[in-house]
């Protein structure tokens, strides 16, 4: 069977607004070329991201209006307890406000000298950013296939063995507050981590007796992954292959504004209570709110406890990918590259090869989020050279491994049709590549800077 059940029917829409050419020439000028300055009205399809922006469903709705509002103790708070301690097998489960709330309790307590170093698979930028305020230095550790998107291999997220060794290696493991695994690494396209390069990563920290982190944002897609591509776990369900997983690591930071489908939340699981927790709880209530609200409203407990066990319907989640994996076929119809395969919540094409006449420094992946906003109202965002900040010592530009322009999936949102248009969108695109014009900054602050630089279509010069 060719097509991929949706494993539910719509009952209640929202319109969106159709706008002309013309309309979205003047949009994106005004809003100096940078799509995160765009109103939300004017946007068609909205790819920008897939975090907080799903659909709930009609139990989650209704577990909202159950919610327990107590300010300690209250019933919401418990049955989300039950739900993640059954789900991933943690003692203590902290609820936070969204996932780089998690990242802002934990660095701080793991991260005991200024100056030690953080590996990852490959961090996320929220989480990068809390490892440098805590002190730390973050280092990426990807697998070299993640970084070449032509080629095609099941787990483009995994941890690279041999340079995690290197890096303890040489930097001392007296130097290494904790290892981190980004599940499914986003950041190279929302690829998945195997089971085996988890237990491997754990060994590894078990015998230097360094903690290991997940970073659990998109942790059933991950799973559901493993059911699909890993020998011998066709026949385990998500749920059982979450389990295992979580069993390799100590602690897991979630936002659960992705896989758990809420528009809001996040969580901090530590799966044997030890000296640090306490630190963390008084973190949480300094800047969260007391331990069993943590920044929420008693229905964002209520519907998360929901989100988390339909996030891992097997249904649910052969749909969610189907749908990445069906753009990406549309894609090769029109002979786009991306990131291949697929990923679990995105496609992230490679701008850098689309548009090879833009530097990088003139921002493809960022270049080609603009086109596409013109040609169909389509949003989307740079994961490229444009995302990195300057380098903080030398005020120079820094060049991304590749440029790529996400478009983000959120979940249970558009149909198969809207996937249709933003193909189409890359068709047309493809036939005048070579007229698309790169971009400079005008104006950007020192950090986080692609959220709110001002840009404009550049003549061709050197880098800055
Ligand atoms: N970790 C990963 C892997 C993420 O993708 C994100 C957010 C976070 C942590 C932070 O979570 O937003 O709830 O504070 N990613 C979003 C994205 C914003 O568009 O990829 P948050």
């Amino acid at each position: 069977m060719k097509y991929i059940p949706e494993p539910f029917k719509i009952k209640m829409v929202e319109p969106i607004r159709i706008t002309t050419e013309q309309e979205r020439r003047e949009k994106i000028a005004a809003a100096h070329y940078n799509g995160f300055s765009l109103r939300a009205e004017d946007v068609y399809i909205d790819m920008q991201t897939d975090s907080g922006t799903g659909a709930m469903s009609d139990s989650q709705w209704a577990a909202m209006l159950r919610g327990d509002e107590s300010y300690s103790g209250g019933r919401s708070y418990y049955e989300l307890l039950e739900t993640a301690q059954e789900i991933f097998g943690y003692e203590w489960i902290q609820p936070v406000h969204q996932g780089r709330a998690a990242e802002k309790v934990l660095f701080p307590v793991m991260i005991e000298k200024p100056g030690q170093y953080v590996i990852a698979n490959t961090f996320f930028d929220t989480t990068r950013a809390h490892v440098t305020l805590a002190g730390g230095h973050p280092i990426d550790c990807v697998c070299p296939e993640g970084l070449d998107s032509e080629h095609e291999a099941p787990f483009k997220g995994n941890m690279d063995l041999p340079s995690l060794e290197r890096v303890i290696a040489e930097k001392g493991v007296e130097n290494v507050a904790g290892i981190v695994m980004t599940i499914t690494n986003n950041s190279v396209g929302g690829q998945p981590v195997s089971m085996e390069n988890m237990a491997a990563t754990s060994a590894i920290a078990a015998r230097h007796k360094i903690p290991l982190v997940i970073d659990a944002a998109r942790f059933a897609e991950n799973a559901f992954f493993i059911k699909e591509r890993e020998a011998g776990y066709a026949d385990k369900s998500t749920q059982e292959i979450t389990h295992e997983f979580f069993g390799y690591a100590d602690i897991f930071t979630m936002s659960a504004k992705k896989d758990a489908i809420t528009n809001m939340g996040g969580l901090l699981g530590v799966r044997e209570e030890g000296e640090h927790v306490p630190d963390v709880k008084s973190l949480v209530i300094a800047g969260e709110g007391y331990v069993t609200y943590g920044g929420l409203a008693g229905r964002d407990l209520a519907a998360l406890a929901v989100g988390l066990r339909e996030g891992l319907n097997e249904d649910y989640l052969r749909y969610r990918v189907g749908q990445a994996r069906y753009l990406g076929e549309r894609l090769d119809e029109y002979g786009i590259p991306y990131q291949k395969p697929a990923g679990g919540h995105a496609v992230f094409v490679d701008a850098g090869r689309m548009l090879p006449h833009i530097p990088w420094y003139q921002y493809p992946g960022h270049a080609l989020s603009v086109e596409l906003y013109i040609e169909a109202g389509v949003r989307s965002c740079d994961i490229g050279s444009y995302l990195m900040d300057r380098d903080p010592e030398t005020g120079k530009q820094q060049q991304a491994p590749l440029e790529f322009t996400r478009l983000a999936i959120p979940r249970r949102v558009y149909t198969q049709a809207h996937l249709d248009v933003i193909a189409e969108a890359l068709g047309e695109i493809k036939q005048r590549a070579d007229q698309v014009k790169g971009y400079e900054i005008t104006w950007e602050p020192k950090v986080l800077r692609h959220f709110t630089s001002k840009l404009r279509p550049a003549e061709l010069r050197p880098v800055d």
